[in-house]
């Protein structure tokens, strides 16, 4: 099949992801001054959501319809994917009607193994494995507040999920040094380290690795499909929680991200999304933008008129 995919920060070069994020500036821009821009009329983009989502929903699917066209929402609940039909036969018929296919799954080879078989392009809404839709809108904000990140300390703290793992691929793609602080046994998966071994480096300290750093970065500690781990978690990951006092040891202009949804109390303190030091809210408002600009790229504009 020859269609782009969108499964991992990879899948494009450092350039092409360099393209996104202005353009993504741009279409916020666009879309501030009331700009109609549709050029995805007529467009249709299929979302399979095997988890829950908030942001990846809604910024997919307003996105579309802001660029002229539609999404449709498909759960495996109402659909036969839930019924055991084979990926390989869903892809093939989703893909003949539908103009993109995004899915948030658990496994990442139901990602691609859907990929394999799709004529359209298929977009990671999030897998067990990764989530590069969220580091484009990451990206976006660093850039959007501070310039390039090339060359810049990004401290990753808490658990070494599918969020982190991406931020190993940014680290790759975008050039900078990411400095991970995790408990022993919940390291970033040792395939994605392999991958990135000049640009990563594990500690146990949060203090260290938050020394100096320019971007600090965390996440919920139980992530989805972890559910019955959570008290396990809860106790494991006490040391790891990002508040004021952390921060403090960041270089003075630090930004704080968090994908979201937070937990107040756990992976960060109460008071911590209030701290002008974080961008979080203009983090999630950029899904919206980032992914449109993904949208964009990925999807065939326009059809002729007859
Ligand atoms: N950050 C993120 O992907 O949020 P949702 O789970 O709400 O989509
Ligand atoms: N790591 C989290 C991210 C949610 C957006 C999860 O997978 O649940």
């Amino acid at each position: 099949m020859s269609a782009r995919h969108f499964l991992s920060l990879m899948d494009c070069t450092p350039q092409e992801l360099l393209g996104l994020i202005r353009r993504g500036i741009e279409l916020k821009t666009l879309r501030n001054r009331g700009v109609l821009f549709e050029p995805l009329k007529n467009r249709v983009l299929g979302m399979i959501f095997e988890k829950a989502s908030t942001r990846t929903r809604l910024s997919f699917e307003a996105g579309m319809i802001q660029l002229g066209g539609q999404a449709i929402f498909l759960s495996p609940r109402d659909t036969q994917l839930g019924r055991g039909e084979p990926i390989s036969d869903c892809a093939i018929v989703m893909s003949r009607m539908l103009d993109a296919v995004m899915i948030r799954t658990f496994a990442h080879s139901t990602l691609s193994e859907f990929a394999a078989h799709s004529r359209v392009p298929v977009i990671n809404g999030l897998s067990d494995d990764l989530h590069p839709c969220q580091l484009l809108a990451d990206m976006q904000t660093f850039f959007e507040q501070r310039g390039s990140i090339q060359g810049k300390i990004v401290a990753w703290i808490g658990d070494g999920n599918n969020v982190c793992n991406s931020y190993i691929e940014a680290a790759q793609q975008f050039d900078f040094q990411l400095r991970i602080a995790c408990p022993e046994g919940y390291e970033p998966h040792a395939k994605f380290l392999a991958q990135a071994a000049d640009r990563v480096t594990i500690v146990r300290d949060p203090r260290e690795a938050v020394a100096g750093a320019h971007l600090v970065s965390t996440d919920v500690w139980t992530s989805m499909g972890q559910e019955e781990e959570t008290a396990k978690r809860l106790a494991l990951f006490k040391p790891y929680q990002v508040n004021r006092a952390l921060l403090d040891q960041a270089a003075a202009d630090v930004l704080f991200l968090h994908c979201l949804p937070a937990h107040r109390g756990e992976e960060i303190s109460e008071d911590l999304l209030d701290d002008p030091r974080s961008v979080a809210w203009d983090q999630a408002e950029n899904r919206l933008h980032a992914q449109k600009a993904l949208l964009e790229f990925l999807v065939e504009p326009a059809y002729h008129h007859a």
